[in-house]
């Protein structure tokens, strides 16, 4: 099929855009599939009164026909034309929200086949902010079933040139209207329940709603996960995630940014091709990466716009395999790209913490691999420490086969310093050693990584070298050597955690 594309701005409509826009409506009208820009996201429009045109978009989507579509409206009147009755709190909605980001759910009535609404009994209706939209709709006559304009598992499109990648060839017209304002699709509240529940966040915020009809639900608050509640039947399918495993980093700003340039290290040495989103400076990031700017700083309206564009993009470097991001304010409209980020990411996040939980901690541990030598070195120094009065002192190992004494060199030289561990015995790490207020300190960075990804309740872990400040530097057990050896390992490891407590200061 031959696909024709225009141009247009919503802003500066001329006569010759006008004639497209005829065309477009007149297209939908008589049974044919148009794309068209929204303040949210694109749709892909069909006439909703002909069910052969909506059974063509769940067709060329790759849809599911039991997954329900928005009907769209130009003129707030029209809405009672398709459904039962429109309750007070609806009126009140729309007369505040109308033209807007806002989708409501009310009961259907007989003039909306059941093909509009996967087999319900109520419909989906939105009065979209965007002049083309409008234009189109009124042209058709009216009603406009539209989802998304992506095939089915990609992310919604905010550019034209999105829609073009998906549908060209497929339907009848396309019309670029450039970048969609909003960039994530429409706030979705269930009017045909008491109380109504939000479906799907969006840049209408719960507050904005409750503001103007008092309380609402929102599932994602209740831990009642929306997949499975039967009343929001498009949120079952498997959401959009990327090629790529999409991993999301939580936590202060400077140790987010640490913790994925060590992910970033990681990764590259095993040979696996990696992604980052960021906000702001993308210099700050490992050069190993693929590094794409979300926005200039934490402004969310931008983050929010741009999501699927950088999502969008990492799909096309099939080389690929992971793309870290940090996770973004959840406050107002955070709640909808927080909302969309997670499902892409499939509810991976690694919480590396706060850095202002230092001044809280009760223990710290000291993690090595056999917890033979360095562990217990390295506690024994901190432990005899009067600063550390109070407060726990550990050593545990990664991988620990059968418990052991310290090794007999290691215990020797402690001895003459006076600092004895008695007849301590390796013990491995183990979930009832993760706690929030404690502190972990690895030999090296991959013991910490291993850690992160392994305990998602570790959240304050840094190696030894990078608590104190230096760049990593292991230090390494002197197997094998004399015990002159022995004496200048702890003459270094002395150093380091004797540091430490100056940096706790
Ligand atoms: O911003 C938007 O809403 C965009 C633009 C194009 O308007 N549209 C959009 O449509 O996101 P779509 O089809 O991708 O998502 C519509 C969602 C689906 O999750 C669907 O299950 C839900 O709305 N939905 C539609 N009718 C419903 C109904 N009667 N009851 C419950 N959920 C419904
Ligand atoms: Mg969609």
């Amino acid at each position: 099929m031959n696909t024709q594309i225009y141009k247009i701005d919503e802003n500066d409509i001329s006569i010759e855009g006008k004639n497209i826009l005829q065309r477009a409506g007149e297209i939908i009208k008589d049974g044919g599939l148009v794309a068209f820009p929204t303040e949210t996201v694109y749709g892909l429009g069909a006439n909703a009164f002909n069910k052969d045109a909506i059974n063509r978009i769940y067709t060329v989507k790759g849809r599911p026909s039991n997954n329900p579509l928005i009907v769209h409206i130009a003129d707030k009147k029209d809405l009672a034309k398709i459904v039962s009755e429109v309750s007070l709190k609806a009126k009140k909605l729309i007369n505040k929200f109308w033209p807007g980001p806002l989708t409501i759910i009310l009961e259907r009535n007989e003039n909306i086949p059941l093909e509009v609404t996967g087999g319900l009994e109520t419909v989906a209706v939105r009065l979209p902010d965007n002049n083309i939209a409008r234009q189109i709709i009124r042209y058709s006559k009216g009603f406009i079933a539209a989802p998304s304009a992506n095939l089915s598992g990609k992310p919604s499109p905010t550019k034209g040139t999105h829609v073009i990648d998906d549908f060209d060839g497929a339907i009848d017209m396309i019309i670029d209207g450039g970048d969609n304002d909003i960039g994530i699709e429409s706030t979705i509240i269930d009017l045909s329940v008491e109380p109504p529940v939000i479906l799907r966040p969006g840049f209408i915020t719960k507050q904005d709603i409750e503001d103007v009809i008092g309380l609402v639900v929102d599932p994602s608050e209740t831990d009642a996960e929306n997949e499975k509640s039967p009343k929001a039947p498009g949120m079952m399918y498997k959401h959009y995630a990327p090629q790529a495993k999409l991993i999301l980093v939580e936590g202060s700003k400077d140790i987010v940014i640490n913790a994925i340039n060590e992910f970033v290290e990681d990764d590259s040495s095993n040979g696996i091709r990696v992604g980052v989103i960021t906000t702001g400076d993308t210099n700050s990031y490992n050069k190993k990466a693929l590094v794409r700017q979300i926005a200039e700083n934490d402004d969310i309206d931008i983050i929010g716009k741009n999501l699927y564009t950088v999502l969008r993009e990492f799909d096309t470097y099939p080389d690929i395999k992971k793309i870290y991001s940090p996770t973004f304010s959840d406050a107002g409209f955070g709640a909808a790209v927080m909302n969309r980020l997670t499902k892409a990411a499939a509810g991976e996040i690694i919480n590396v913490g706060v850095s202002d939980s230092r001044r809280d901690i009760k223990t710290v541990v000291f993690i090595s691999d056999e917890d033979t030598s360095r562990g217990p070195m390295a506690c024994a120094i901190l432990k005899s420490c009067h600063e550390m009065k109070g407060m726990n002192v550990l050593s545990r190992g990664l991988n620990v086969l059968f418990r052991e004494p310290i090794n007999a060199k290691v215990s020797e030289v402690l001895k003459s310093k006076g600092l004895d561990l008695g007849d301590y015995k390796s013990t491995e790490l183990s979930e009832e050693d993760i706690s929030i207020d404690t502190l972990y300190i690895t030999m090296n960075l991959k013991e910490k990584i291993h850690i992160l990804k392994k305990y998602p309740g570790v959240v304050y872990i840094f190696t030894i070298s990078e608590y104190i400040g230096e760049k990593d530097d292991e230090v390494m057990t002197p197997f094998g050597e004399n015990i002159e050896e022995y004496y200048k390992f702890f003459d270094i490891m002395e150093k380091k955690v004797l540091q430490m407590v100056s940096v706790r200061e």
